[in-house]
């Protein structure tokens, strides 16, 4: 099942534990919308075939949903009785950290869980990367490439908002590569007096325009904008990217991510390991951990890249 917000590459992570299954002799069922889909029973047999032409595609054939009814008990039990009536004895969940908390209460009554990390926040600790994180980061830099179009023209402060929940992994990254002047992430305090003196410096010197990069969980990116304009009197304008990131085709690592992900989901299945575990790729391995530990764990930003942007945004 894919659960929480969709992801590109969740596709490919479907695609490959259905064909690695099917090629071990597994029999495989896609469960439909999450947490929700398993509450009604909504299974579908996959095979080979339902997953073909699809590596390529964003969202999730399988659909997705944040489920209100399975936080309950009630919901919890109904899920695990249809999940044993139907013979199915373990449960590939694809999904961000309120997918994993949830396939542990699954894990309470007896199910086989095996966690794919999958959301374009990258906020899932054991694991260097997400699926969909490089997708949205690249989406994110194709924005900024454009909006610097703008910037440039019109001599503007642009403040761009990214997604990212609490964590600010994609404004980070998408910052370094799209060569913002600052980034705001919720992980660093936030100084607009120093922001505003940074943009103010740069004109002086020749540089009449700067983006900012804010992340959701530092606040809205429209107060942040009406601060600057007051501090530094220039034009400035404030895009919100939205869903625009979680969209769209994966990228060629995301996709390989998914792949190696979603085989080896399937490869713990047979080995028959830890009850809950989650996949996860760390210096280029393919690595697991148990579930309870993974969401004990916090990711950490890379601070190093942090002050990096910092140096190189002169
Ligand atoms: O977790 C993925 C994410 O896109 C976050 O970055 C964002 O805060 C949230 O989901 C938005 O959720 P929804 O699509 O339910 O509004």
């Amino acid at each position: 099942m894919t659960s929480g917000g969709d992801a590109p590459g969740m596709n490919a992570a479907i695609r490959a534990v259905v064909r690695k299954a099917i090629y071990h002799g597994i029999e495989v069922v896609g469960i439909s919308l999450g947490f929700s889909g398993l509450i009604l029973g909504d299974f579908q047999q996959l095979n080979g075939k339902t997953v073909g032409d699809i590596i390529h595609r964003g969202g999730t054939i399988l659909r997705t949903a944040r489920s209100e009814e399975f936080r309950g008990p009630v919901g919890q039990r109904t899920a695990a009785e249809n999940l044993k009536g139907a013979g199915i004895q373990g449960v590939v969940v694809i999904g961000g950290d309120g997918s994993l908390r949830g396939a542990l209460r699954l894990a309470e009554y007896g199910i086989a869980i095996v966690g794919i990390p999958a959301t374009i926040d990258n906020d899932i600790p054991c694991t260097d990367y997400t699926i969909g994180f490089d997708t949205a980061v690249n989406t994110v830099v194709d924005a900024i490439n454009k909006i610097r179009d703008t910037a440039a023209s019109h001599e503007r402060v642009i403040i761009i908002e990214v997604m990212g929940r609490r964590s600010g992994h994609i404004a980070l990254m998408a910052g370094i590569a799209g060569g913002a002047e600052t980034i705001f992430i919720p992980e660093v305090e936030v100084n607009l007096e120093e922001a505003s003196t940074k943009i103010l410096r740069g004109r002086d010197r020749g540089k009449p325009h700067s983006i900012i990069l804010v992340a959701e969980g530092v606040g809205s990116a429209i107060d942040i904008g009406k601060e600057i304009k007051k501090r530094t009197g220039m034009d400035t304008r404030v895009t919100i990217l939205g869903h625009i990131q979680r969209g769209g085709t994966p990228t060629a690592f995301d996709r390989m991510i998914a792949s190696q992900l979603g085989a080896e989901a399937v490869s713990l299945f047979l080995k028959e390991a830890a009850p809950a575990v989650m996949v996860g790729l760390e210096a280029q391995k393919v690595t697991n951990h148990e579930i309870e530990h993974v969401l004990q764990e916090e990711k950490k930003i890379n601070l190093e890249a942090y002050y990096l942007a910092e140096i190189l945004a002169f």
